[in-house]
């Protein structure tokens, strides 16, 4: 039987797309709703947890006062947070597709359209999981990968990088699967190469085994 509390745990979700600024009227970013995070930060609530939820910018919201949000916009303020907290959690499960290059100049003013032209520099982000995944102590550390091609062998290859416990794999591949939707077909990866592909679900339901992972870990 599935046990049902996680009363006494903290756990951080990141949650959202980040928006990396061009000017004061744009920016580069990427299509997550931030649902799954949101779902998952949810569940965790409802099992007992505390929940800080680092999110961008999104339309959801939350629905337990025991999940403390704390917005960002960038990949960088959202490192900063995570980093501020990481101490204090005991699992970190990272949904947030986080942009991986940030314009390195941000105009102060609205760039005009006078050339035909226009190339935007940008400068790697710092991998927030993986800066995580290398000062971990106790904490249980679940990531995901959204992956096109050769998917089991990037994830385990994140697993590895990022020092993970668990990698939660989407494909774009397959049908229901990824961004936006209310559905979604994962697979967990853990950190022995297990491999256990699941059902499309709604993301709820995807959220409710994800969480199970952490209260398994603590049985
Ligand atoms: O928000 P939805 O519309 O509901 O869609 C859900 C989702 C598809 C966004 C979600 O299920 C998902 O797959 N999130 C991770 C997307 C992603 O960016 O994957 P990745 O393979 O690029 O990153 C691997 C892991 O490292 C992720 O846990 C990511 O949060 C983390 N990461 C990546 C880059 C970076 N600079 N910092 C990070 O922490």
């Amino acid at each position: 039987s599935k046990s049902l509390s996680l009363i006494g745990k903290t756990v951080l979700v990141t949650a959202g797309p980040t928006y990396e600024p061009i000017d004061p009227v744009r920016f580069i970013g990427n299509h997550s709703s931030g649902k799954m995070g949101y779902d998952i930060a949810n569940e965790l609530a409802r099992l007992g947890a505390e929940v800080i939820l680092v999110s961008g910018p999104t339309n959801q919201k939350v629905k337990d006062k025991r999940v403390k949000v704390i917005s960002i916009m960038s990949a960088m303020e959202m490192y900063t947070v995570c980093h501020d907290y990481f101490e204090q959690v005991d699992a970190v499960i990272a949904a947030a597709a986080v942009a991986d290059y940030r314009p390195r100049h941000i105009a102060n003013q609205k760039i005009k359209k006078n050339t035909e032209e226009f190339v935007i520099e940008m400068d790697k982000n710092p991998d927030i999981l993986a800066s995580l995944g290398a000062i971990k102590k106790e904490q249980f550390l679940i990531g995901f990968a959204l992956e096109t091609e050769n998917e089991i062998e990037h994830a385990k290859q994140k697993i590895t990088k990022k020092n993970l416990d668990l990698i939660v794999l989407n494909s774009l591949n397959d049908k229901g699967a990824g961004f936006g939707k209310p559905t979604n077909k994962v697979t967990f990866i853990d950190k022995d190469f297990n491999i256990q592909p699941m059902e499309l679900k709604s993301k709820e339901d995807v959220a409710k085994d994800i969480v199970q992972k952490i209260v398994e870990h603590y049985e």
